[in-house]
């Protein structure tokens, strides 16, 4: 057992918490008696309590006013992605005109490459980093393909340098060196769903753009995780998803931020009727105009049912404030990973980054011992009601997100992992 002066502590820092109410918004699922221990935030986060309202309501509208709710419901439906974009720009570090919440995040990569990767034959190529999300992987595999290239010599993956997987802002300079006139997109993420390091995202876009590259990221792990700012960072684009850290639901609408500079561009892209001019998309007339800002790369209508969770989930970020957010993140996953170093440094290995800027929430840990040891303890943490997850081959992701877990939580992993070890 560990010793009550821990309980003790873990009870103080939770009651010293400016946030801790924010956990009671949330609907927290039970295991027996009691709550899960719910580190999954990364995966898929818990349900806010006024997103079940959120959605009767827009049932009701509909309802009541059929189609007259597109102008006269609680949240009229025509303008309603405007009505999340003030606190999804907040949330990015964004002008409000560069970010729109859109389709799904495949989806949105898809659509910013048919806009920026725009490869030649001196420059086909598209960096990711090794063990890239497959996703973002076929995409830009099919992506390469669609363009006539092969993705055999123009995919190029940046290697981990790192004892632990990570890798750092050397070999991207190494690499950038090496093949830099050749790419055409550098695509990375915010912070990599495996290793769960944080990217740097100005220092890298400066130096793929210093090699004439566009850059993209994908923050499907880094919003609502870390502090972004997406406008000083200078990135062509970046494309998230909603059902992670931004607790939309599963599967939630995307977002999708187009930097400022690209307002006006004529770049290519698929168009539809949503991206159309606001001023004359009515006149339903043949030419399409596309409206200025990422607002311009919308195709359809935006599905209501799917925004009402997202306007719940960032109104709550608005709330809890990025500065209190992010203070209470770096200190509960610091406790997590001085718990887990003091108590466990037979058992785990930390294989994220130990420095606070380089990492969000998220601790992705090596289990010590025979092959199939962090396998079985991911099944002991789950039969205990401990909720987190598996990633082949040998992770096991831990996230406390600062919105809804407490320090008692990772005190309660600690103790469970110990138990299993005895
Ligand atoms: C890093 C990353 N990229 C892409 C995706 C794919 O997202 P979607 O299925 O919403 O397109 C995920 C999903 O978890 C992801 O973690």
């Amino acid at each position: 057992m560990l010793s009550t002066a821990h309980e003790k502590a873990a009870r103080a820092r939770d009651a010293a918490d400016p946030l801790r109410q924010f956990r009671d918004e949330f609907v927290i699922p039970p295991h027996g008696a009691g709550e899960q221990l719910y580190f999954c935030g990364n995966s898929l986060g818990l349900q806010p309590r006024a997103t079940r309202q959120a959605l009767l309501d827009e049932l009701d509208d509909w309802g009541q006013l059929g189609v007259e709710a597109h102008f006269r419901g609680r949240h009229p439906w025509m303008p309603y992605h405007a009505e999340v974009r003030a606190h999804l720009a907040e949330l990015v570090g964004a002008q409000p005109e560069e970010v729109v919440a859109m389709n799904s995040l495949t989806v949105n990569l898809h659509l910013m490459m048919v806009s920026f990767y725009l490869p030649t034959s001196d420059r086909p190529a598209i960096l990711i980093e090794k063990n890239a999300f497959p996703s973002d992987r076929y995409a830009v595999e099919s992506q390469i393909r669609f363009h006539g290239f092969d993705p055999a010599t123009d995919l190029i993956e940046l290697d981990a340098d790192e004892p632990s997987g990570t890798i750092s802002l050397a070999a991207i300079e190494r690499i950038l060196d090496q093949h830099g006139k050749r790419i055409a997109l550098v695509l990375l993420p915010g912070v990599q769903y495996l290793t769960g390091q944080a990217f740097d995202l100005k220092r890298v876009t400066d130096l793929a753009r210093l090699k004439g590259c566009v850059v993209g990221w994908d923050l499907a792990h880094a919003v609502g995780n870390i502090r972004l700012n997406l406008h000083d960072s200078g990135a062509d684009f970046a494309v998230w998803c909603s059902y992670k850290y931004l607790n939309s639901g599963p599967g939630a609408v995307a977002g999708c931020f187009v930097h400022e500079r690209h307002a006006q561009a004529m770049l290519p892209r698929f168009a539809g009727w949503w991206g159309n001019d606001q001023a004359t998309r009515f006149r339903m007339g043949p030419e399409f105009k596309a409206t200025p800002g990422a607002d311009g790369w919308q195709l359809s209508n935006p599905p209501i049912l799917a925004l009402a969770p997202v306007r719940v989930s960032l109104e709550i970020f608005h709330r809890a404030g990025q500065s209190r957010l992010q203070d209470k993140s770096a200190e509960l996953t610091g406790y997590f990973a001085g718990l887990l170093e003091t108590e466990l440094p037979h058992i785990v290995h930390i294989a994220t980054p130990c420095e606070a800027q380089r990492r969000g929430c998220q601790l992705s840990l090596r289990v010590k011992g025979p092959r199939d040891a962090g396998r079985r303890l991911f099944e002991h943490l789950t039969s205990n009601g401990i909720v987190v997850d598996w990633r082949e081959p040998d992770v096991i992701r831990a996230a406390p997100t600062p919105l809804y877990n407490r320090y008692s939580d990772c005190l309660g992993f600690v103790q469970a992992v110990r138990d299993w070890a005895a």
